[in-house]
């Protein structure tokens, strides 16, 4: 017979639930908040309101596209942190009110190894294409830039990470000051793909081991910028394009550096990306062209599982339902990274 889990995703401004048959998803449902475009980033107050609005229909949702009944569910899992903290609480008293009216066990999920643990999930029963242990994960998103050693589903040690800014952050603050929307990252992407990357060149941060630093590319694009809008006030509308292929190129070389830095010094040659910025053209070009040249195994998550979703949430549990890993209806979300 097989597992069904019910899972809950509510850690920033995406609202998820998705069922998944053992390691195979059934359905994945998404409602993305808009109300945060306006305000150029995430307003927490905001996000949380939201969610109380969408947990409810978007469950109904999930259940609904998987066609299974409230009654066959065998867990609910749920995103317990890190994240933001009204969000977070609200996921996870639906989780707890669900799990404890339907009588099954509550598994609680770290939202980062959830993005790791995404590579596992399948879409039907015969795929087969996942990383082997030990590979590292290059997990990139608004709010993290990790290099993860990954040697099981539930063993998993940090052994690089932003000392400041986040890549997708970066992404995002140089977007802004560019004067595009929220999030820019995409758009960065997309106009990248029409831009020259090596019309401007931005510094290059020196950090130790396997750490990044993104602040100090965000200061050198701004005051870049401000220098070049004095002597021509349309400079980033005439030279947008090159301006966000330079920038993406200057973020993806960092990431890159350090992942193969990373790579070269532990022998591991399983290599995968997750999280929201691995859905970046250029990473995902670097990450084949390195396959290439270094004999890297590479893993890209399907676009629908790189940003925030329950699936990765609901394959997390399932490898916690199978120890029988649960957790009791007293624990509290985490906000801040807790590995
Ligand atoms: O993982 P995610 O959905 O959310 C959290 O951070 O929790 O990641 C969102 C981040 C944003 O910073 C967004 O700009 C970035 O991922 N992003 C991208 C792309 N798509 C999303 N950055 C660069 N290129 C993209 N194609």
């Amino acid at each position: 017979m097989s597992v069904k889990i019910l899972a809950i995703e509510s850690s920033c401004d995406d609202t998820s639930a998705a069922v998944l048959s053992d390691d195979v998803v059934l359905s994945n449902v998404i409602a993305n908040q808009l109300v945060h475009e306006e305000y150029g980033g995430v307003v927490p107050e905001l996000a949380s309101r939201a969610h109380q609005q969408n947990i409810v229909p978007v469950v109904q949702k999930a259940l609904n596209d998987a066609n299974v009944n409230k009654n066959e569910i065998d867990a609910v899992a749920f995103t317990r942190g890190p994240g933001l903290m009204g969000s977070l609480l609200v996921g996870t008293a639906f989780a707890k009110g669900f799990a404890l009216s339907l009588g099954v066990p509550l598994i609680e999920v770290n939202h980062l190894q959830a993005h790791v643990l995404a590579h596992f999930i399948k879409d039907s029963s015969d795929s087969t294409n996942v990383p082997g242990f030990p590979f590292l994960c290059l997990l990139v998103s608004g709010g993290n830039s990790q290099i993860i050693l990954v040697n099981d589903y539930d063993k998993m040690d940090i052994i690089g990470q932003t000392i400041d800014d986040a890549a997708g952050e970066a992404f995002d603050k140089c977007a802004k000051v560019m004067g595009l929307p929220y999030p820019g990252g995409p758009l960065i992407d997309k106009y990248s793909k029409m831009g020259n990357d090596t019309a401007y060149s931005f510094s290059k941060p020196k950090v130790a081991g396997y750490n990044y630093s993104f602040s100090g590319l965000k200061t050198s694009f701004l005051y870049f910028l401000r220098d070049s809008l004095k002597d021509n006030e349309n400079f980033i509308e005439e030279n947008k394009y090159d301006l966000c292929a330079s920038l993406q190129k200057a973020i993806v070389d960092i990431l890159m550096d350090k992942l193969e830095l990373a790579s070269m010094q532990t022998g591991i040659r399983t290599i995968a990306i997750a999280g929201g910025v691995s859905a970046n053209s250029g990473l995902r070009d670097a990450l084949d062209k390195y396959s290439h040249l270094k004999k890297w195994k590479t893993y890209i998550p399907k676009f629908s599982y790189t940003t925030d979703n329950a699936a990765m949430i609901g394959i997390s549990g399932y490898y916690k339902y199978l120890k029988n890993d649960f957790c009791s209806h007293e624990v509290a979300p985490f906000a801040r990274l807790n590995f």
